[in-house]
């Protein structure tokens, strides 16, 4: 069987999510639906990076232990994701004991090959991306991520021999061209690989707040090193039980991250695996960095946009489509409140919403609510369905959410045009009911596929509308007869499904 393994950054536990956890998540969650839908087998991995300087701080500017701290935060997390109805297989914490015991097998292997040595690091660290700087990095002298000076640290750490995979890295860079996408960013990674890489600190001795080192207690990990393993933990690597899952799903298919971690995904993660002699995973795919009104988004600046909020006022399913279909995904994206209202009043309460109650509404009126036996199914809409069924799939295994959005927003515009031209409520009128049969025969089919294609962005509106039309539950899996034109649910009783998305008023 097909195996798909898709991943999301483990997200830090300082502050409660934000848009940006919520959006990756949300990317990640329409491919797994989406390979489900294929009849792969999908294993989907979310979850929360809870070590590191950046933590412990937190946690002692609230009085709190950290681990007391992240069990709060976890569950912000958990709630944000449940609402947004977000399908993982898996929660991984880094502060689990499963993923301790992965992380020091793994810094094991990478000491028995020779990769590991103790050094003393003079440099910088920023605290915010938790990762040593160099001045070039800097713009004025601070970390332009986080608009702060980085701290000047001495310390004895144990460093991680990452130059020695250079070659090793240049030549998958080469041979994989699709490795890192979309492409700006792959050119952005090679450029900085042909800057050189130097080897950096996998260990830290100034904090505790971590997973103590092998047989040197007075180091933690690094929580790069450590967080970037969970990818591993996640699918059971190195844990009897769960051979056969980490047989079946790794190399994990993609990394979905933003354009602020690639580097510590693209290269630093395929050395370690390098190191500890680990299949490479295929494809590291970033997005960009969402801004809010031009500006950069940060709570100094007090623009945080509430996933919770939007939520609450628009749905989950509206929120689920804007952000897909809004930007193309791999670019940055300017968030305007108005033009989320825009797209939802147009896109889904007139478009979506309307097409289907007008619909059912019409047959209540003409049919007795069921869909009618139809002689001939308009056969245009054949050919139509065919090539966005096509579209979709070729979109979604490219990650082209828009594109795929942007293919099925063009069949319900086809499919309202239809209404008006076809005006049921004439045929209605007529003595030959074939032709208002026909039509629509035709529009409920055509909902159909709409509903079923809908399914990965939307499944909870997906659901209403398939259930409003007389279909069964969603299928788990899809059956060419599922994608085919056909007359599957002639005779089937329709059920009006409420406003799906209530007109809003700002
Ligand atoms: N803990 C690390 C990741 C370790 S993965 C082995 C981390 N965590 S984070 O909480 O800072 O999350 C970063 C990720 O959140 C980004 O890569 C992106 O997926 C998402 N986003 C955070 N802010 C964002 C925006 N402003 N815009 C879009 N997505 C962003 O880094």
């Amino acid at each position: 069987m097909k195996t798909f393994y898709v991943t999301t950054p483990i997200y830090y536990v300082n502050d409660v999510p934000h848009i940006g956890h919520a959006y990756t998540t949300v990317c990640a969650d329409v491919l797994a639906r989406f390979h489900r839908l294929q009849g792969e087998a999908v294993f989907f991995l979310t979850g929360t990076d809870e070590h590191g300087q950046k933590i412990a701080q937190k946690a002692a500017e609230q009085g709190m232990e950290p681990q007391a701290y992240a069990d709060m935060i976890v569950g912000k997390f958990k709630e944000l994701f449940e609402k947004l109805t977000i399908s993982n297989d898996d929660f991984i914490r880094t502060t689990e004991e499963r993923h301790i015991q992965a992380c020091q097998a793994f810094w094991k292997r990478v000491q028995e090959k020779g990769d590991i040595y103790k050094a003393k690091y003079e440099g910088l660290y920023c605290t915010g991306c938790e990762s040593f700087k160099d001045e070039k990095d800097l713009v004025d002298g601070k970390c332009p991520d986080h608009n702060k000076a980085p701290e000047w640290l001495v310390e004895e750490d144990y460093f991680f021999a990452w130059s020695k995979y250079q070659k090793q890295l240049e030549e998958l860079f080469h041979e994989h061209k699709d490795f890192v996408e979309p492409k700006a960013r792959y050119n952005e990674m090679l450029a900085f690989l042909e800057r050189g890489i130097q080897d950096i600190p996998i260990s830290r001795s100034l904090i505790s707040w971590g997973i103590p080192v092998p047989d040197d207690p007075d180091h933690v990990i690094y929580v790069w090193f450590d967080a970037l393993i969970n990818y591993l933990t996640g699918i059971g690597w190195e844990n009897p039980e769960k051979k056969e899952l980490y047989n079946s799903f790794w190399p994990a298919n993609v990394h979905l991250m933003a354009k602020d971690i690639l580097s510590k995904h693209a290269l630093l993660w395929p050395a370690m695996l390098l190191s500890a002699s680990i299949s490479l995973p295929k494809k590291c795919f970033s997005h960009g960095f969402f801004t809010k009104d031009g500006m950069k988004i940060s709570k100094s600046i007090g623009n945080v946009i509430d996933p919770h909020q939007l939520i609450d006022t628009y749905g989950v399913d509206a929120f689920r489509y804007f952000f897909l279909r809004e930007w193309t995904f791999g670019e940055d994206g300017d968030y305007r409140e108005e033009r989320f209202a825009i797209r939802y009043n147009n896109d889904l309460a007139n478009d979506l919403g309307n097409l289907v109650s007008r619909v059912v509404a019409m047959l209540g009126k003409y049919t007795d609510g069921k869909v009618p036996v139809s002689t001939t199914l308009d056969q245009q809409f054949e050919k139509r369905t065919t090539k966005v069924w096509a579209a979709w799939e070729s979109s979604l295994e490219r990650l082209a959410f828009k594109e795929a959005l942007e293919s099925i927003w063009e069949l319900i515009t086809f499919a309202n045009v239809y209404v008006d031209e076809q005006k049921p409520w004439v045929l209605a009128k007529a003595e030959d009911k074939i032709p208002i049969y026909n039509a629509l025969a035709s529009l409920v089919e055509i909902i159909r596929h709409i509903g079923l294609l809908l399914t990965p962005f939307i499944p909870e509106s997906s659901e209403k509308i398939l259930t409003a039309i007389g279909s069964d539950a969603l299928p788990l899996v899809l059956a060419p007869t599922d994608k085919a034109w056909g007359t599957s649910l002639q005779g089937k009783l329709t059920t009006l499904p409420g406003v799906l998305f209530p007109k809003h008023q700002p």
